[in-house]
């Protein structure tokens, strides 16, 4: 059974939600499993600790917090969501997906649920797909979550890999624009030929699980750093530039700038190529880590719950990760309904 929204309007923010997990990994914590140290993570990438799940909390967990979350802060009841979409890199299962176990978990048993697999991008996909479903008029309210449990994926023996991850997530729920505010433009793209700088090699179709494959630990992440900062660096700045002007706005307009969290000096350099102020850019890295998917919306909901977000505020989300995979979307927020 579905619902149908109106065709016309783009959809704007009408909660948000966080599902973080309570266990804090600091740098000095991990200075005890790899040859690091709290300074060379700082200096590096501007993370101070990160959160990881206890063995007993699934991403779908995560994912069902932050959605309850997000719902209630729309002043609406799990009844009212129309579709439920998971951007996550760290699915529980292949099959089902974790948004059909994250359905369960909210109490629902017919909206249509599916996973977004887009790596770190996930959230400006599934912000874009969500967009399009509701300006259509197929839905009406999409309740979309970015969630991750990275660090089952993280290879602990990794020094280059394993100090950037954390656990989390963030959830918004999508309905339609009051006029003039709303999803005012959206940019993605992919570059299929950079699959090997980031990846995780085997445990899918390709290479399924095996002994041989736990011995040679090809389940975890692998990736080549340099390449995917320098690839960062350069489509940040080109995202950003890409939305504002497939909205006509200039930079100026802009009020908060929310990046994905996957290292500060990427950030910086990105803020500084494009002479953005430093308060517009929201950074929460030293907290969290890199939460791939999940990190642009815990960043939103963090600003929400300090009260940085005002009604008529721009707001750019913007995001890279594996795949090669980038994306944007701008939107002028229209405030959380009476
Ligand atoms: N602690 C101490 N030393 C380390 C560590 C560590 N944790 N990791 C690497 N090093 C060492 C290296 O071995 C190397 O030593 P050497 O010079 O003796 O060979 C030295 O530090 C420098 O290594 P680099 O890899 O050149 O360090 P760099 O300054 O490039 O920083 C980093 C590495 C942080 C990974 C950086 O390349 C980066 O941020 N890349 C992008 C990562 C990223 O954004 N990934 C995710 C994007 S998409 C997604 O989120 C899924």
């Amino acid at each position: 059974m579905t619902k149908q929204g109106v065709a016309g309007a783009r959809s704007d923010i009408a909660g948000f939600g966080l599902g973080i997990p309570d266990r804090i990994m600091t740098n000095a914590d991990l200075e005890k499993i790899v040859d690091t140290s709290d300074e060379w993570i700082i200096t590096r990438t501007g993370i101070r600790e990160r959160r990881i799940a206890p063995d007993d909390v699934n991403v779908s967990d995560l994912a069902a917090e932050a959605g309850l979350d997000a719902i209630a802060d729309a002043g609406l009841s799990a009844e009212d969501i129309d579709l439920i979409v998971v951007a996550t890199g760290s699915p529980e299962l292949i099959w089902p997906s974790t948004a059909c176990l994250t359905q369960t978990k909210l109490g629902l048993d017919s909206c249509p649920a599916f996973d977004l697999q887009a790596a770190c991008s996930g959230f400006t996909y599934g912000m874009t797909v969500a967009d399009g479903l509701i300006a259509s008029g197929v839905y009406k309210t999409v309740l979309l979550i970015g969630a991750e449990v990275m660090s089952r994926f993280v290879d602990w023996k990794d020094r280059g890999t394993c100090v950037l991850f954390g656990d989390g997530a963030g959830a918004v729920v999508l309905r339609p624009a009051r006029e003039g505010y709303g999803v005012k433009a959206s940019v993605l793209g992919a570059r299929g030929s950079g699959s090997d700088l980031l990846l995780i090699p085997a445990g899918g179709s390709g290479r399924v699980c095996s002994a041989e494959v736990v011995n040679e630990e090809a389940q975890m992440i692998r990736m080549k750093g340099n390449e995917v900062y320098r690839f960062a660096v350069k489509i940040l700045p080109e995202n950003i530039e890409a939305v504002v002007a497939e909205a006509g706005l200039t930079l100026g307009d802009v009020d908060h700038i929310i990046p994905h969290q996957a290292n500060q000096r990427i950030i910086e350099v990105a803020a500084e190529r494009m002479g953005i102020e430093r308060d517009k850019i929201i950074s929460n890295i030293a907290k969290y880590g890199n939460t791939s998917a999940a990190s642009i919306p815990i960043a939103l909901a963090e600003l929400d719950r300090e009260g940085r977000l005002k009604p008529g505020d721009i707001i750019i989300t913007v995001a890279f990760g594996a795949g090669l995979t980038w994306g944007a979307n701008l939107l002028r927020w229209g405030g959380k309904e009476e």
